[in-house]
């Protein structure tokens, strides 16, 4: 599937049916992960498949996920923070969302569940040091089959309040046509983000492309960066300008530079 149609059509799964995943796709899965950890090494995060979801859940029920709402799927994946540096968290983040883009072929959808309230005695049941399990990521199968039936819908803002030019002023869809910039912008959008708060700002100079975090306070923020830049390389790609972006995280003001892509 095109990334564009993957990106506008994906959405969280918060309701899994209790039916464990298929031998065949707790294979796959596991293949997935060691080539996915095998990439994440250098960056100090590993990815874990914790199959029996029910372990999991009766460790974190009321205390996993936004306010303590688990969200109850028959497996997982724990995303353990290895080095406590911020490459760590952003292509931990990366490489989770490859793996959410290969599950959707394997019908099972996911959903990011964040773990920061969790006690850290209590997560080292989930996983012996060294790391810390910072997200999890629920896997099943959907209960109403992804793209069919009623599917709540996540609003997003729009493209000119997220992309502006050096002099600070937002770029319209017209403008970022002009540079064939205009799909790309329209569905990295899509991407998700903790809480639905969408903290990416790209600032467009001439070939190249700055991502910030607006008005950073907190490390699940460099998480919401990782998932915008394997989207947006991926976007990138199928314009056909295989890119990558160098990460440099550095403060501008209240905002996170979190790096650039030459496009
Ligand atoms: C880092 C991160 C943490 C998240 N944590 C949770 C969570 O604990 N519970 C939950 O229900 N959804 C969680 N989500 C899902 C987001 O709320 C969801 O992606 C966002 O609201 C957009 O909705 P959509 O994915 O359906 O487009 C998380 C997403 C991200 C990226």
């Amino acid at each position: 599937m095109l990334m564009s149609q993957f990106l506008q059509s994906r959405k969280t799964v918060r309701s899994y049916k209790t039916k464990a995943i298929r031998t065949e796709g707790m294979i796959e899965i596991r293949r997935i992960l060691d080539e996915e950890n095998e990439k994440m090494r250098a960056y100090g995060a590993e990815l874990l498949f914790l199959e029996d979801g029910e372990d999991v859940v009766r460790l974190l029920e009321g205390k996993g996920g936004y306010s303590g709402v688990m969200i109850e799927s028959p497996s997982y994946i724990a995303l353990n923070i290895k080095e406590e540096k911020e490459e760590a968290y952003i292509y931990g983040a990366y490489y989770l969302e490859d793996l959410t883009t290969k599950l959707y072929d394997l019908n099972l959808g996911s959903c990011w569940v964040s773990l920061g309230g969790v006690p850290a005695e209590l997560k080292r049941n989930i996983h012996v040091e060294p790391g810390s399990v910072e997200y999890l990521l629920a896997i099943g199968y959907p209960v109403a089959q992804l793209g069919i039936g009623e599917i709540p819908f996540s609003s997003r803002l729009g493209v000119e309040e997220i992309v502006r030019d050096k002099e600070g002023k937002g770029l319209t869809m017209d403008e970022l046509a002009q540079r064939g910039l205009d799909d790309l912008f329209y569905y990295v959008r899509f991407a998700p983000s903790a809480y639905n708060n969408q903290p990416w700002r790209f600032v467009v100079e001439d070939g190249r492309v700055i991502l910030l975090i607006q008005d950073y306070k907190d490390k699940v923020t460099l998480v919401d960066a990782g998932i915008m830049i394997y989207y947006f390389e991926k976007m990138l790609a199928g314009t056909g300008i295989v890119s990558k972006f160098t990460v440099h995280v550095e403060d501008k003001g209240a905002d996170k530079m979190i790096g650039t892509i030459a496009i």
